[in-house]
This record gives C-alpha cells, sequence and structure tokens, in this order.
C-alpha cells in the first residue's frame, strides 16, 4: 500500500520520480506528493488526488533537480488530503520524508514530540510523526537521526528521508514493508516496487528488514540494525517493463484476463518433467517430511485465500492429508494448532501482505514448516518461507486479481499431485487423467476467451443489478466465492456468494422477485443437486444466469460419486441441460470436475470486468482499494 520513489544522479528528479510513481499508481492512489531538493533547499509539493493532480501543481518547477522523493498513498491514518498527503516534514521544513506502512506507537511519539521538542503538527498521520522524530534527532547526519529513530518506532515502515543540509544522498529504512534500492549508471533510485524502475533500471538491492540504506549518486550502501555494512548480492530483474504496459488493452484487468492461458501454461510447462512428473522447483519436501506432516494449513487473504479453498480440497482428494484453510487475518490472532508435524502453506500474489506475512511468522515461531505459493521474486513472504513455489504470472498490476488467482489454483494442483504421488496415494492412471487435463486448461481457457462478445453482451443486460448473489456447490462454492469478489471490488455492487446447500439455512430470505443469481453449476456429481437449488430460487422470483460446462451429446456417461468407484451413480451433465432451468447459460469447455475451477472463473471475471466499465468504474484502480495491503 502506498508507493515510494527516490532519485539521486545528476538531474531529472522531477521526471523520473512522476514517471515512477505513475507506475506505482496501483498501490494507492488517493494523493500525491514530491520533495526536490532545490537551490533554496527542500521544496515540497503534495495534493489530494492522483498524479495528475500532482503533475498540475509541480509544472513550475524546475526540472532540473537531482535528487528528490516521491510518493502515492492509500489512507490510514487521516483522510485523503493535502495535508495528510507525503511528504511530511519536521517543524522547520529542513528534513522531508515519505513512508509506507503504519507506525503503531504514533500517538505516545507525539506527546513526547509535544512535550519534549514543542512539535506542532499539521496532519493527522503517523508519518509526519516519523518526520518530526528524525528531526528532533537530527544533529547534521540524517543517517545517524534515521537510526535513532527507527529505534523509537514500533510498526511497519518502509521510509524514504532528505534533510535540506545534506543534498549528496537519500536515507531510506525499512521494517516489514517493502523497499528497494536501483542501481543506475552515475545515479541510484529507491522505490517500494520494482515496476516503479524498471524504464531505468533491472539490477536492484533488495532492502531487507531494520536495515538502512544510504543513497549516493555514487553508490547505495546498506546497514544492518547494528550498523554494520551489509554485503549484499545484487537481483537482477529478468522480466520486461511492457510485461507491466497495457499492450493495447483498455486496463490492465483485461490485459491481465486474457494473459492467463500462456500464465497457466508457463506454470505448469516449467514444472512437468520426463513422464509427465512433477518437479517442484523451490521444493525440497521428500517422502519422509510428508509421512511426517499430520496437517496442513492454507492460509491467505482474499483472492489468494480463494484459491487456497480449492487448494485444501486438492490436497485432501489427491493426496489424503487433513487441510485446514484460514484467513490470515484470523489465524495469528486466534492461537492455530500449528507445531512442527505442521506443513503451512501460505498463498499471496505480491508476497507483501502484511496479515500473510505476520501469519507466516506466527507458524514459523510454532515450529511448522512453510511452503509459499507467491508470483513477486524475492518479495518478503518468499524470502521468509522454508521452500517457495512461484507462480510465474508475471507482474499483476490491476488491483483486482485474474492471472495470479488462476496461477495459484494451478500451484495448489501440482503440490497436490506432488505430494499425492510421493505419498503414493494416487495410481499411474488417475495421475495422467488428471495432468492430461491440466495440460489441455491453456487452449480451452482460450476458448472462453474468444467467447468475450457474449459475455459482454450479457453484461449489458444485468449491469444495472444492484445485488447480486453466487451460489455454486463443492468446488463451485469457492469459484462463487471469486466471482461474487471480482464484481463486488470492480464494480461496487453489493454482491454475496454462498454454498448452494446453506442457502435454505437463512441467505434465501433475501431472494425476491427479480433478485438476480448466479448458479455455478460445472460439478457433474453435485449437478442434480445444483438445479434444485436453482428451482428453489427461481420459486421465489430470482432471475438465474448458470455457469456449466458444454459436454458433448455423446458424452454423457454414468460416473459414481465418489471418485474411488463407490457410491450413487450420476450421470455426466448434458449439454443444454441447464437451459432448461436457468434464465440464461453461460457454457465453458468441458474438463473434469476436478480442474473447473480454472475455466469457470474466466466468464465471472470477464462478466466483472465489461460490467465495471458498463458502470463507469474505475476499474483498475478501484476505490478504497489497493494491489499490495502492506497494513493490517
Ligand atoms: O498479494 P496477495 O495475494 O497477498 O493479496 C491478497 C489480497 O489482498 C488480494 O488477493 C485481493 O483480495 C485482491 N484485490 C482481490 O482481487
Amino acid at each position: 500500500m502506498c508507493g515510494i520513489v527516490g532519485y539521486i544522479g545528476s538531474g531529472g528528479a522531477k521526471d523520473v520520480i512522476i514517471d515512477g510513481l505513475r507506475r506505482l499508481e496501483y498501490r494507492g492512489y488517493d494523493s500525491a506528493g514530491i520533495a526536490l531538493m532545490t537551490d533554496g533547499g527542500l521544496t515540497v509539493r503534495k495534493t489530494i488526488g492522483r498524479i495528475d493532480s500532482l503533475e498540475a501543481i509541480i509544472k513550475d518547477l524546475d526540472g532540473s533537480s537531482h535528487m528528490g522523493i516521491g510518493h502515492t498513498r492509500w489512507a490510514t491514518h487521516g483522510a485523503p488530503s493535502d495535508a495528510n498527503a507525503h511528504p511530511h516534514t519536521n517543524g522547520d521544513g529542513s528534513i522531508a520524508i515519505v513512508h509506507n506502512g503504519i507506525i503503531e506507537n504514533y500517538l505516545e511519539l507525539k506527546e513526547w514530540l509535544i512535550s519534549e521538542h514543542g512539535a506542532v503538527f499539521r496532519s493527522e498521520t503517523d508519518t509526519e510523526v516519523a518526520a518530526h522524530l528524525i528531526g528532533a534527532f537530527y544533529k547534521g547526519d540524517l543517517l545517524d537521526a534515521v537510526y535513532e529513530a527507527a529505534a523509537k518506532m514500533r510498526g511497519a515502515y518502509a521510509i524514504g528521508a532528505m534533510a535540506a543540509s545534506e543534498p549528496d544522498r537519500i536515507v531510506a529504512v525499512r521494517k516489514d514493508a517493502p523497499l528497494i534500492a536501483g542501481i543506475g549508471d552515475d545515479c541510484n533510485f529507491l522505490a517500494s516496487d520494482i515496476p516503479a524502475l524498471l524504464k531505468y533500471v533491472r539490477t536492484i538491492y533488495l532492502i531487507e528488514n531494520n536495515e538502512t540504506a544510504l543513497i549516493t549518486r555514487s553508490g547505495v550502501t546498506i546497514y544492518d540494525g547494528n550498523r554494520r555494512e551489509v554485503k549484499r548480492d545484487v537481483f537482477h530483474v529478468n522480466w520486461d517493463a511492457d510485461a507491466a504496459e497495457k499492450e493495447g488493452y483498455d486496463h490492465f484487468m483485461l490485459k491481465e484476463i486474457h494473459e492467463q492461458p500462456k500464465g497457466v501454461f508457463e506454470t505448469l510447462d516449467r514444472r512437468l518433467g520426463k513422464g509427465d512428473e512433477i518437479k517442484l522447483d523451490g521444493i525440497s519436501l521428500t517422502r519422509e517430511d510428508l509421512l511426517a506432516i499430520d496437517r496442513v494449513y492454507i492460509v491467505a487473504c482474499g483472492t489468494a485465500y480463494h484459491a487456497g479453498l480449492v487448494g485444501k480440497r486438492l490436497i485432501e482428494g489427491f493426496a489424503g492429508l487433513p487441510v485446514e484453510t484460514d484467513i490470515a487475518s484470523e489465524f495469528r490472532y486466534r492461537d492455530p494448532c500449528v507445531n512442527e508435524k505442521t506443513l503451512f502453506i501460505c498463498i499471496s500474489q505480491s508476497g507483501e501482505t502484511l496479515d500473510t506475512l505476520e501469519a507466516l511468522r506466527e507458524a514459523k515461531r510454532k515450529g511448522a514448516r512453510v511452503l509459499s505459493v507467491v508470483n513477486v521474486v524475492g518479495s518478503s513472504v518468499a524470502r521468509e518461507s522454508d521452500d517457495v513455489f512461484y507462480t510465474w504470472a508475471g507482474p499483476e498490476i490491476a488491483v483486482a486479481s485474474t492471472k495470479a488467482y488462476t496461477t495459484q489454483l494451478l500451484c495448489m494442483y501440482l503440490i497436490a499431485l506432488y505430494m499425492a504421488r510421493r505419498l503414493g496415494r494416487m495410481g499411474d492412471e488417475e495421475y495422467g487423467r488428471v495432468v492430461a487435463e491440466l495440460k489441455g486448461i491453456p487452449d480451452k481457457m482460450r476458448a472462453v476467451l474468444e467467447s468475450e462478445g457474449e459475455i459482454r453482451d450479457l453484461a449489458k443486460s444485468i449491469y444495472k443489478n444492484e445485488s447480486v448473489f453466487f451460489i455454486g456447490r463443492g468446488m463451485d462454492a469457492h469459484v462463487a466465492l471469486e466471482g461474487s469478489l471480482k464484481l463486488k471490488e470492480v464494480s461496487y455492487i453489493n454482491s454475496f456468494a454462498i454454498a448452494a446447500g446453506e442457502l435454505k439455512h437463512g441467505t434465501i430470505a433475501l431472494i425476491e422477485q427479480g433478485s438476480l443469481v448466479f448458479a455455478l453449476a460445472t460439478q457433474d456429481r453435485l449437478f442434480d443437486k445444483m438445479l434444485s437449488n436453482i428451482q428453489e430460487v427461481k420459486a421465489r422470483g430470482a432471475k438465474v444466469i448458470g455457469l456449466a460446462k458444454q459436454a458433448a451429446e455423446d458424452d454423457v456417461k454414468l460416473f459414481r460419486r465418489s471418485r474411488h468407484g463407490k457410491g450413487e451413480p450420476y450421470r455426466k451433465q448434458e449439454s443444454g441441460y441447464l437451459d432448461r432451468s436457468a434464465d440464461e447459460t453461460i457454457y465453458v469447455p468441458d474438463c473434469a470436475d476436478e480442474v473447473a475451477p480454472l475455466l469457470a472463473v474466466l466468464p465471472l471475471q470477464l462478466l466483472a470486468y465489461h460490467i465495471a466499465k458498463l458502470r463507469g468504474c474505475d476499474i483498475d484502480k478501484p476505490k478504497n482499494l489497493a494491489k499490495s495491503v502492506t497494513v493490517e
């Protein structure tokens, strides 16, 4: 949350910082500001609104300034306003800082600064407290002052600081909020995220927790918490700046939806070895390790949590290991039963979500082995995990997660299959069948995306609805949650998802004439049950849009409800069958029940996108949200 950019070089700081902030706007976008070193000292300009608003108020500033820091904000302490925007300064304006995170003891520090230093505050932010604190310790050396201030602060912070009397250095400090330094040619950079710097540099240092960085035009020096210099290997960014551009699409969200076949193909292709055996690069779990595990926890937030729900079914279904799933912000405060026999899997696109990171730390403290499924290489979650499995989705810029979700799902299939094979709980035939299904997914995804026109038409007929329900059973219940989240976050429609069988236990009271219900019915084994649930909501006046698999007519077979071949027989759903119950139906290509979430979510993502577009919403930057949530 919030974005930081800093630059020091021979000139042009203003443009570099504005350009970097534009690339970070997805992290927060309610206000923005810049501090530039000028002949007269520090010039600070800031405003409510987006980078365009900031650009408008700095037109008169000389572009030749050689250093500066900038910020794009997602409000935590104090509403979005000019006064609360960063940079913040100390009392006499001689020190300016930008900050991501939350300083938890800011009230205590504020009182101390008022009583001991007569500080006068102009904003409601915790960041201004940090600026005054650095100012209070400043005796001519910014690095010293930042050290002393950091020792007094509790909470999470990534800070970039400048002092008017030191025009040759930017000082940065980090605790639990991402921060990187970019290594340029006769210039150096500071940023909270890689995309901010890709236009200029690909060689970076990842600044670790409790480290301080001194950034000058000629170099970057990193110090640990005891002020000893740290020798840090450089990190080379191997993805392209273009990957973070829209490439002709109207929005990043749409581009990222269309990138899913490629993302899923790559995530899978890199992991299938000879004879289609799974190679889990980055994961060293042996059969012995797995035999020693008596419980798996999957913990994440938002969309990543929804991927975890599917992961639970897969690990339990394929590998027979008991799995609990939890929301990270709940897990860490409920004293979960975690010990050395626990495998803790956390899922995070950004790898910087503070709730997830803290849950991971809690699990580690209790002795669990930590395996993370992460998209951003070198992120905090990745660095603090025992094993990391990368999703290889490429940079995801839109706040609404799409390609990260499907690649997270794919990773869960691979992890579950790997466990099942290592534990000897899945035979060759079954394994071959599931892998073949997964290999077929990218082409089937392309087929779904080709029907975008029909989904756009459907969006036109429903975009004015102010309340929508998503129902489904089995895996579909989890996809329903994701479809609902996607719709609400980009279109602001009040949407609600529930397991279809649970409707009758209360929520059905909300169904009335004209209610719009999306009924996900991709699970053959639960198809008849879904048809009953559809009838229940239709009987109360709901309009139902069904989502099912397009099975070929001659493909109708008898299956059994248990994968072991026992239990009640059921028919594979027939093409067109849902048409007779639902008012409209969206079809995805036929596939096995287990892999259906990878396809079923696509029409829901497209619908959310087109509905939001028709409603005139700011799709890539929905209100009140930010891409990576680095506060609790
Ligand atoms: O970066 P993470 O995967 O840890 O983020 C978790 C959630 O904040 C994220 O998935 C969020 O729910 C998305 N905006 C949903 O589209």
